[in-house]
């Protein structure tokens, strides 16, 4: 294997690092290439840029393998919670009883808001999308600790644990105003996933049955959505705290990030394409078809994946976890064959086999939230409860590096060039 690249530019020849990790990714370490050269490399939407050297999480696309802090997502997802594994990706090793039980201790004793901050929720319309409150009253959380405001990173471990819990609190609220209902705070002798739910569904008078197959199903989906690497939210956070903004803020850059219909946002599109296959009485035929086609502008949502050329692993996980969820509730979900169907015609149809256009993580995922009788619109909020472990990792990891620079990308300019400015009354 070459630890070196050669490079011919201008008539010049040059020598370029190359950088190998731990799984034998390769890369060429461009860093000086524009000192050297005077170009700089082009990679429009980065997916030839590595943008940082990470410890977390280990993706192999091709192979369809993710593994947390190197343990596979298979065994996690089979023998750890999400706050064990939460432990595991911020602090880079399984927690011991007692270092677990610490962790457990602080998120308990950081899960209630500052009784502050519920006026901030009374100033949103009740019609807001939770995703817009989350990212609002995270950054909003910050003000209430100075210590972040001064750079002082000394009670990471606290703050780290603080978000983790109050991201979750935060959603329930935010769902318990959409829908005009009194806020229910969490119980302390809940455990994590079991709280959540009972803030979502309980009333003053009226505590909601919690199911353990449901806690453990929505469990198992914070924990497959804990980290996945340098995904587009999770860039963001690293971009944010490079100027070293603190966790809140950089934390809530990665909820406007994980958004979009084309990022976390795609577990609410896909229930909604199904929803729209459903009532238009299509077999999902005409709706594969016109995914197809450019022209449509449709997508088969919870499909394709930057990285992953072969099966998303996560998405063969959360398939089994709907079969059972489904099964135990006794629910027939008319969405649920419709998604199998769609995904039976993908893989054998030609245009998603040239292009390795596999089920991801968000194909099935709405489905089991569907059956827990979680709304569509909560569906990202609960993905970025998920990611919240592996955004603070990130966070920590460009935080903990002395050597750590700006994150500050270059431009090809292809604007006009050197022009003048025309009085008004001689404009066209
Ligand atoms: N349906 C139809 N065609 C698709 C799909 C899809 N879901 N995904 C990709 N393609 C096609 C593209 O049109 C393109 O075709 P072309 O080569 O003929 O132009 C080709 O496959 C490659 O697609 P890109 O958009 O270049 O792939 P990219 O890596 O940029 O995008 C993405 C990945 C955003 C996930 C894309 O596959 C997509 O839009 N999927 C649907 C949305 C989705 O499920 N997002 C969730 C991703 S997982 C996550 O964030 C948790």
């Amino acid at each position: 294997m070459s630890n070196q690249a050669k490079l011919e530019l201008d008539g010049k020849s040059y020598t370029l690092p190359v950088v190998i990790g731990t799984e034998d990714e390769k890369a060429v370490d461009v860093s000086a290439l524009r000192a050297d050269t005077g170009y700089i490399t082009l990679d429009e939407g980065y997916g030839n840029t590595g943008a940082c050297k990470s410890k977390i999480t280990f993706i192999d696309g091709e192979k369809g393998i993710l593994r947390y802090r190197g343990i596979s997502i298979e065994e996690l997802a089979e023998k750890s919670s999400f706050v064990e594994t939460a432990y595991l990706i911020i602090y880079g090793h399984l927690p011991t009883s007692a270092e677990l039980q610490k962790f457990s201790d602080l998120l308990t004793s950081n899960q209630n808001l500052h009784e502050d901050m519920k006026y901030h929720f009374e100033g949103f319309p009740s019609s807001s999308h939770p995703m817009a409150i989350l990212s609002a009253m995270i950054n909003a959380a910050s003000c209430f600790y100075p210590d972040l405001m001064q750079g002082d990173r000394s009670h990471f471990d606290e703050h780290a644990a603080r978000l983790i819990s109050q991201v979750r609190t935060i959603a329930a609220f935010s769902y318990r105003k959409s829908v005009g209902k009194p806020i229910i705070y969490p119980k302390n002798g809940y455990k994590f996933t079991a709280n959540f739910l009972h803030m979502l569904f309980s009333d003053p008078y009226d505590d909601y049955e919690i199911k353990p197959e449901v806690a453990r199903a929505l469990d198992l989906i914070f924990l497959l959505h804990a980290d996945h690497e340098q995904n587009c939210s999770t860039s963001t956070v690293r971009m944010v705290a490079s100027s070293q903004a603190n966790l809140y803020a950089s934390c809530s850059a990665g909820v406007c990030a994980l958004w979009g219909p084309l990022h976390g946002g795609a577990n609410q599109a896909v229930v909604e394409m199904l929803q729209q296959i459903h009532a238009s009485g299509d077999d999902g035929s005409k709706f594969i078809a016109a995914a197809k086609d450019k022209a449509s502008g449709k997508r088969l949502m919870g499909f394709g994946h930057r990285v992953y050329k072969n099966h998303d692993p996560r998405a063969k996980i959360i398939k089994k976890s709907c079969d059972e969820v489904l099964r135990s509730l006794k629910i027939d979900d008319p969405l649920l064959n419709i998604a199998v169907k769609l995904e039976e015609v993908a893989l054998r149809d030609s245009y998603f086999v040239e292009r390795k256009l596999y089920p991801n993580v968000d194909f099935y995922s709405g489905i089991i939230m569907r059956a827990l009788g979680i709304p569509v619109e909560m569906f990202t909020v609960l993905f970025a409860i998920g990611r919240m472990p592996g955004w603070i990792a990130n966070y920590k990891e460009i935080a903990d590096d002395p050597k750590g620079r700006i994150c500050r990308p270059r431009q090809v300019y292809v604007g006009q060039s050197l022009n003048s400015y025309v009085p008004m009354s001689t404009r066209k």
